[in-house]
């Protein structure tokens, strides 16, 4: 990645887009709104060719709908001097990222993630994709967008259970990379999930720093292992029991559990198991759920392993030798272990 930005308001977008002639505004079709008075003021004059609204639940993100932007971005005239600017959640960043990644063997593309989650995990790091029928992310590639834009007041946008899904990303992120900064997320999440909130504690700048901190955490881990072969696997922290939660609960009336509420349950029995094999001092999974619902998040699974362990089989990232985990050792260390 080119730039990682991170302010308060959208306005340092506009300098960053003065080098494109030709712009598409991909986005999330809940933002009309933050596209109307955020983004599109933002495009210089002249640049903006037109503008793609998505459907982003689940389903949404599949290889259909990716062709279907690639046949509107065709019949819109759109070359290989195009460039794509995904705006929204990251399921969006994902789209627009693999879109850019095949349309014309490749166009340039950036992001503007607007949800805690997609800034803090999905818009960095040059993963992106769609499920294959309902398996998570079998089909996409590794690119990197040419830059990342985070106007963190765009958490304005972002109904609470979503901003919980962040901040477990948010711990996560911590617990793998500490200094301090695991027990600053905690006190504030305590305090605030929600942008407003923020805003009437007067703690914006704490919630916009550690989005930074946490974001450029991510980022010197992928520096280090951009196609995912060693390091960068920790940051599937939490993940293998959570892509197995949220596939048991997906066809759940309500809609089941959402992918980062699923990764704080998955970190909490990730810490049990590390416990129960010798790698982790006994308090560890106590101590991350008395933190995990101080900040909100709910942390007992409702499934048993004799039900999650054959999905858990399933994953993409195991090994022949076994089911790969990521286990804590400590605030500030995890291992990659294969059991
Ligand atoms: N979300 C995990 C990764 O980017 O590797």
């Amino acid at each position: 990645m080119r730039e990682l930005l991170v302010k308060d308001n959208a306005a340092g977008l506009s300098p960053l887009l003065a080098d494109y002639s030709d712009i598409f505004v991909v986005y999330d079709c809940n933002l009309e709104d933050y596209v109307k008075n955020s983004i599109l003021p933002n495009i210089p004059e002249g640049k903006l060719h037109g503008t793609i609204s998505l459907s982003t639940s689940e389903e949404d993100k599949s290889f259909q709908s990716i062709v279907d932007i690639c046949r509107k971005l065709y019949s819109e005239g759109a070359t290989r001097e195009s460039m794509l600017l995904g705006v929204g959640g990251g399921i969006t960043t994902d789209m627009v990222g693999f879109a850019a990644s095949i349309y014309m063997r490749g166009i340039r593309f950036a992001f503007v993630p607007t949800t805690l989650l997609a800034m803090v995990d999905a818009a960095t790091g040059g993963k992106n994709g769609v499920n294959l029928d309902d398996r998570k992310n079998i089909l996409g590639c590794f690119t990197k967008p040419d830059f990342t834009y985070i106007d963190s007041s765009s958490l304005a946008t972002l109904p609470r259970r979503e901003f919980l899904c962040g901040e477990a990303e948010v711990l996560k992120t911590f617990i793998i990379d500490d200094r301090g900064r695991y027990t600053r997320a905690v006190e504030l999440f305590s305090k605030v999930s929600s942008w407003d909130q923020a805003v009437q504690a007067g703690l914006q700048e704490e919630l916009t720093s550690l989005i930074e901190e946490a974001v450029s955490t991510k980022q010197t881990i992928v520096e280090h292992d951009f196609r995912d072969k060693g390091e960068r696997m920790k940051l599937n922290l939490g993940h293998t029991f959570a892509h197995a939660i949220e596939a048991l609960s997906r066809h759940d009336a309500d809609g089941g559990i959402a992918h980062g509420e699923a990764v704080a349950m998955g970190m909490v029995l990730a810490a049990g198991l590390a416990q129960e094999k010798g790698l982790a001092s006994k308090g560890l999974q106590a101590l991350l759920k008395a933190d995990f619902k101080a900040c909100g998040l709910k942390v007992e699974c409702p499934y048993s392993m004799e039900q999650m362990l054959p999905v858990m089989a399933m994953d993409k990232k195991n090994q022949s030798e076994g089911i790969r985990y990521i286990l804590p050792s400590r605030i500030g260390e995890v291992n990659i272990v294969t059991l």
